[in-house]
């Protein structure tokens, strides 16, 4: 039987993933939206793109939980994006009820699958996603470390004129204002970026790196960007179907690791078949350790939020740690 893999949300993300991940070919998509017709009309049109592009992938669009029974993995992309001006915390309730609601029924259809959470503020809704699904952390991965090293990788290269695929790069953890570039651990070809660029341009590119997804924003004004949040979805999604136990940085619910407990930031994961196969420890310097430590207690403080007002986000949400 082909594996399943449902997106939830038909929006820029979960349609250009679903298109990503039909080309892989390893399995039939599902893709669910609340807007009838959005779903049905991009999964047909992605359908009809097989022959061409040549994949056979069974590309399914519906407004219920009842085609994706049986999933392996569900990607949770559905929420509001964030306009010009907003920080991804702003986001927090609105997209706390709307992922909270997928999440119960996404894994009453499939009890066994892993979760990949993609709504903002994504550290604070993967750690929702956790609670709400009561799975135990290994299958519950929120991505956010593959797209902004992925950002930052490409900076990098732009700076030194290098081939993206020379660059090596960690940026940890949370989604936001205080994710923690790793400049001491990013490589181009082996070679340590402090001998390669100078330290100011470099603290420019760190910059521009944390700000990202407000860099797209301001350009598009509608939106926020789908293009790298799609692909690293996709190398995530790659990781646990191929089972290729390749490290990644994604935000997970740590337990100690780091000196980090009780709550989901940005750290090496090695993913594989199971999900998290383990949370890969790293030697970091004090100073890398502290910023670590900062950006986890910046998503502990939104994660305080939903804590408070459970109630308003989901009646039967017992807590948000892990069970
Ligand atoms: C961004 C969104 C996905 O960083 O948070 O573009």
């Amino acid at each position: 039987m082909r594996a399943k893999i449902t997106v939830v949300g038909a929006g820029n993300v979960g349609a250009t993933l679903t298109q990503r991940l039909a080309e892989r070919d390893y399995a039939d998509v599902v893709v669910v939206d609340i807007v009838e017709g959005l779903p049905q009309g991009k999964a047909l049109d992605l359908l009809e793109s097989g022959p061409i592009v040549g994949y056979d992938s069974r590309v399914t669009g519906t407004n219920s939980y009842t085609e994706t029974a049986g999933s392996d993995i569900v990607v949770i992309t559905s929420g509001l994006p964030r306009k010009p001006g907003m920080s991804r915390d702003d986001l927090v309730m609105s997209n706390a009820k709307i992922v909270a609601g997928v999440v119960r029924e996404a894994v009453a259809a499939s009890p066994n699958c892993i979760l990949i959470v993609v709504s903002n503020p994504v550290d604070a809704m993967a750690q929702l996603a956790l609670g709400v699904s009561g799975f135990p952390r290994t299958r519950v991965l929120g991505m956010a470390g593959v797209l902004d090293t992925s950002r930052f990788r490409t900076f990098i290269a732009q700076e030194l004129d290098a081939s993206v695929h020379d660059v090596q790069a960690y940026v940890l953890g949370g989604h936001g204002d205080s994710m923690v570039p790793l400049t001491r651990l990013t490589t181009v070809a082996g070679v340590p970026v402090a001998e390669l660029i100078p330290a100011d341009r470099l603290a420019v590119i760190v910059q521009r790196a944390r700000d990202g997804g407000a860099e797209i924003v301001n350009l598009l004004r509608t939106g926020s960007a789908f293009y790298a949040p799609s692909a690293a979805v996709g190398q995530m999604v790659d990781a646990v179907m191929l089972d290729t136990r390749q490290v990644l940085p994604c935000t997970v619910y740590l337990d100690g690791e780091y000196g980090v407990r009780g709550v989901f930031t940005g750290v090496p994961c090695r993913l594989g078949a199971g999900g998290l196969v383990e949370v890969v420890d790293v030697a970091l310097h004090d100073e890398e350790r502290e910023a670590l430590h900062r950006s986890a207690e910046s998503v502990r403080q939104v994660v305080e939020i939903m804590e408070q007002r459970r109630a308003e986000i989901d009646p039967a949400l017992k807590s948000l740690a892990a069970s």
